[in-house]
This record gives C-alpha cells, sequence and structure tokens, in this order.
C-alpha cells in the first residue's frame, strides 16, 4: 500500500516535470520562431513605391544598403529554384550600390563642379546609389527563407579622390556589371527571343539579344543622351515587369573628359 502510494506520487512528480519539460519546449518553439522581419518584403521601405529609392540625397546608406551581415536562412529544407541566380545577382548588386554609396561619402557636390563637371553629378550619384539600394531589396525579396541573403563584402576600389578617376570608374562598373546581367540572362531561362530594351525619359528602344554572345550594342540614337536604363525583356519594349527578365540597370554614359581615364582601366 505504502509501496504504491510512493510509486504513485513518484509517477506523478515525473509526470509533472515531464508536463513542464513539455510546456517549456513548446513555449521555447513558440517564442523563438526562426523570424527575422528582415525576411519580411513588407519591412522596410518598399521598392516601387518608397521615394527613398530614388531621390534620398543624404550621406548615411539606405536601408537595405544599412545592413553589414548576411541574413540567415529561417527554415530548413528545399531552396528556391532561382536561389542561386539572385544570390549572385545580390552579391554583384551590393558591389555596383558601394560604388555609389562610397562615392556620396567621399565627394561633395562642390568636388564635382571644381572639376568641371555638370552641377547635378553629386544628386544622380546619389540617386543612382537610391535606386541600387532598391534593386538590392528587390533581390533580398526573391530569395526563399531557405537560403542565405548574402550581405556585402568591404569593397576596396582603389578611389583616389579624384572625381574623373571615381567617375571612370563607375562607369567602368556599370558596363562590366551589365555583361554580368547578360550572362545571367542564360541561366534564368532558354526562350526564343530577348530584347536589350534601354529606356530614356518616356522612350524606349528595343534591340534584339543573343544570349550566345551576351552583346549588345547601344543605339546610336540613345548614346548621346547621357543617364539610361536598360533592361533585358521577352518582349520589345519590356511593356510589363512580367516581360523583364533582367534589370533595370541605370547605364550613366561617360563624359568624352572621362575616356583617357576609361582607356586606362
Ligand atoms: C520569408 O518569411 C517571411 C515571414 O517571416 C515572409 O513574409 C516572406 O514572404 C518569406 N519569403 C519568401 C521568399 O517566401
Ligand atoms: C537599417 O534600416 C532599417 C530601416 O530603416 C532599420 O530598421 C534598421 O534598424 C537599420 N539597421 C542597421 C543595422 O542600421
Ligand atoms: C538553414 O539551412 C541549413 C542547411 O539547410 C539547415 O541546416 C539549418 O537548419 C537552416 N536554419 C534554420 C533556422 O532552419
Ligand atoms: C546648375 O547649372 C545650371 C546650368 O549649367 C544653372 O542654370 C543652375 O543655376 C545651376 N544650379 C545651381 C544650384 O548652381
Ligand atoms: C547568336 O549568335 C550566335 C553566335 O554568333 C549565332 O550562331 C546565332 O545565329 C545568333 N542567333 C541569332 C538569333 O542571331
Amino acid at each position: 500500500m505504502m509501496k504504491s502510494r510512493v510509486l504513485r506520487s513518484d509517477l506523478l512528480r515525473v509526470f509533472a516535470t515531464l508536463a513542464m519539460v513539455f510546456v517549456v519546449v513548446v513555449q521555447v518553439d513558440a517564442a523563438v520562431p526562426n523570424y527575422n522581419p528582415l525576411r519580411d518584403p513588407s519591412f522596410g521601405p518598399i521598392p516601387g513605391e518608397d521615394p527613398s529609392y530614388s531621390d534620398y540625397l543624404g550621406v548615411a546608406p539606405p536601408f537595405p544598403g544599412n545592413l553589414s551581415s548576411p541574413i540567415l536562412n529561417t527554415t530548413s529544407g528545399t531552396p528556391g529554384l532561382d536561389d542561386v541566380v539572385f544570390q549572385n545577382l545580390l552579391s554583384a548588386e551590393w558591389l555596383v550600390y558601394n560604388v555609389y554609396q562610397q562615392g556620396v561619402e567621399l565627394f561633395k557636390a562642390s568636388d564635382f563642379i571644381n572639376a568641371g563637371f555638370p552641377n547635378t553629378t553629386f544628386d544622380r550619384i546619389a540617386q543612382i546609389r537610391d535606386n541600387e539600394a532598391g534593386h538590392l531589396r528587390v533581390f533580398q525579396d526573391q530569395i526563399s527563407n531557405a537560403s542565405v541573403v548574402p550581405g556585402p563584402c568591404k569593397y576596396d576600389y582603389g578611389l583616389t579622390g579624384d572625381p574623373a578617376q571615381y567617375l571612370a570608374f563607375a562607369t567602368f562598373v556599370e558596363l562590366t556589371s551589365m555583361a554580368f546581367v547578360s550572362g545571367l540572362t542564360e541561366q534564368l531561362a532558354k526562350a526564343d527571343n530577348y530584347y536589350a530594351v534601354f529606356f530614356h525619359a518616356l522612350n524606349t528602344y528595343s534591340v534584339p539579344f543573343n544570349t550566345s554572345t551576351g552583346v549588345v550594342t547601344i543605339p546610336a540614337q540613345i548614346e548621346p543622351l547621357g543617364l539610361l536604363m536598360i533592361a533585358i525583356a521577352d518582349e520589345p519594349g519590356a511593356p510589363t515587369a512580367e516581360s523583364v527578365l533582367a534589370g533595370p540597370l541605370p547605364i550613366l554614359q561617360a563624359p568624352t573628359s572621362l575616356r583617357p581615364y576609361l582607356l586606362g582601366l
């Protein structure tokens, strides 16, 4: 009798302990869901909606350019189909974004004016930086929660503080990253017809884009226009967001005075 009572109370104690452990486990589970607000596309300014991705002129890096670490996966399991493509695009985008962020940090508007460039040069650099920050966010949002979202490296571009050297370098990076996007198009899909679509103000110019060569010649009529955007699309004119396979990428056309620097790169 005694023995069985002890046994029962022991059992009860074990039971109670187990129940507590269970509750604790359940609570830990609920308290630490692998939630990271940065993985939520509605967190922070939203590309295409928030003006900070086009006309913020401050020096401090705009979101998500203010992040310095990768964002870890919050789930395990099968990665999204295009995760690797977007991880590559995002890594390239970090490099491009930082060219402009470093420019904004290194120069003042007067540096470009004193070097003979238009008085809008600094603001344009800040705005291209903003636009690149929007691309960072777009690419981040494309990566599934089962994959890591790459963060930036520390980039030493060898900038000397010479405004002309800087602008030449930025142009060089735009051109090489355009080639990079061309290469990625092949990874994205296999289709018969691709177009490189150039945008300037309200005009678009489409030229066939051959994915085997990945070479695009900028149409002669838009060469003198200065800043323009390019996208790779599967329809002429890139009429819908869905038709855009890669890009848009802003292109800063090089003034003639940059030529010696560009040739030296
Ligand atoms: C990742 O998870 C967040 C919630 O934590 C969700 O809002 C977001 O849509 C998920 N991302 C993808 C690409 O499914
Ligand atoms: C980056 O900016 C976002 C949005 O403004 C902010 O919530 C976040 O705390 C910032 N992160 C860092 C590391 O500064
Ligand atoms: C992240 O992915 C790795 C590899 O698939 C996995 O082992 C790990 O559990 C994942 N992290 C989370 C929080 O699910
Ligand atoms: C910038 O330059 C243009 C012409 O080159 C001039 O009309 C304008 O007043 C200048 N703006 C400033 C703020 O200096
Ligand atoms: C694309 O370029 C390759 C290599 O030059 C060529 O063989 C092919 O015919 C071209 N395709 C089109 C559609 O022009």
